[in-house]
């Protein structure tokens, strides 16, 4: 028998946190689009070993998308995300309708009035964040968590969903948890299903810019154009693949630097065939 809840309802969520709350359990979330793989099955696995109680939330967030985006052909499997939520560790799933997360007229948005979401990814992607600060602060909300987990992937998300909660008092504690590889480097994605057997060896081009940009910044480079350009150059040489950017910004404002130091973000997005693919690196 299992013992993962289920819950579509906004109501039940409340109803099963307030009991856990009375015992004075901690709660975690783990808020995922679904097409669970291990990036966020490490995510719940630490969720459940850092509280006494973890929510994984499964919503394909209609608002972060933009008309010429994947919404309608994002890849769903709620059957197996459940049985990875289970193995991981996880108590309950939240999988709600759209119309139980968003009212038809809903008016409200949680935006970040900074140059931070319009950089990196919101060059193409100019609502996407705005999406994301609306929904995540929803399930904030409804999940009241002590610590909510996201993956260092999306670095810029990462960076933004710190900011919203600071800026807006929220008193959550926020978990970064490391991007998790394929055994050949290619960082864990659901959009990666999107690539055909050709695609999926030219996106190994990613991952080896970053490691290969890494290399360069352990060895000592710090000038950000010489190690960008070298990074693209590789990219370059993969003829399935095109460069949307690579960029070193500040880790925290998310402004781009010409030195490359502590804490500097290097990320990139390129697009193989028609799929996006994000990775990044942290210096530490
Ligand atoms: O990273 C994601 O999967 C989504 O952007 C998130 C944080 C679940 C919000 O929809």
């Amino acid at each position: 028998m299992s013992n993962l809840k289920i819950a579509t309802t906004i109501k039940e969520v409340r109803d099963t946190v307030k009991e856990w709350k009375s015992q004075g359990l901690t709660v975690g979330l783990v808020p995922t689009m679904g097409y669970l793989h291990e990036g966020h099955g490490s995510l719940i696995k630490t969720s459940a070993s850092e509280c006494d109680k973890t929510v994984v939330s499964v919503f394909l967030n209609p608002t972060q998308f933009a008309p010429n985006e994947d919404l309608e052909s994002y890849p769903r499997d709620f059957e197996q995300d459940k049985v990875l939520c289970e193995k991981m560790g996880a108590d309950l799933v939240f999988h709600p309708e759209v119309s139980e997360m968003y009212e038809q007229d809903n008016a409200t948005f949680v935006e970040i009035l900074s140059e931070m979401p319009k950089q990196l990814c919101g060059k193409t992607r100019p609502i996407h964040f705005r999406g994301v600060c609306t929904v995540v602060s929803k399930l904030f909300n409804i999940v009241t968590p002590d610590k909510a987990f996201f993956g260092e992937k999306d670095a810029q998300q990462l960076a933004i969903i710190k900011r919203m909660v600071r800026d807006m008092s929220y008193g959550i504690e926020i978990v970064g948890c490391p991007i998790i590889r394929e055994e050949d480097g290619l960082a864990k994605s659901s959009r990666n299903t999107y690539l055909n057997e050709e695609e999926r060896k030219a996106a190994l081009c990613l991952s080896k810019a970053i490691f290969f940009g890494q290399s360069l910044v352990e060895k000592g480079e710090t000038n950000a154009n010489k190690v960008l350009g070298e990074m693209k150059n590789l990219i370059n040489k993969e003829p399935l693949a095109r460069i949307d950017y690579v960029e070193a910004v500040d880790g925290v404002t998310m402004m781009p630097v010409d030195k490359i130091e502590k804490d500097t973000l290097v990320a990139m997005a390129v697009y193989i065939g028609k799929t996006r693919l994000i990775d990044n690196f942290s210096v530490k």
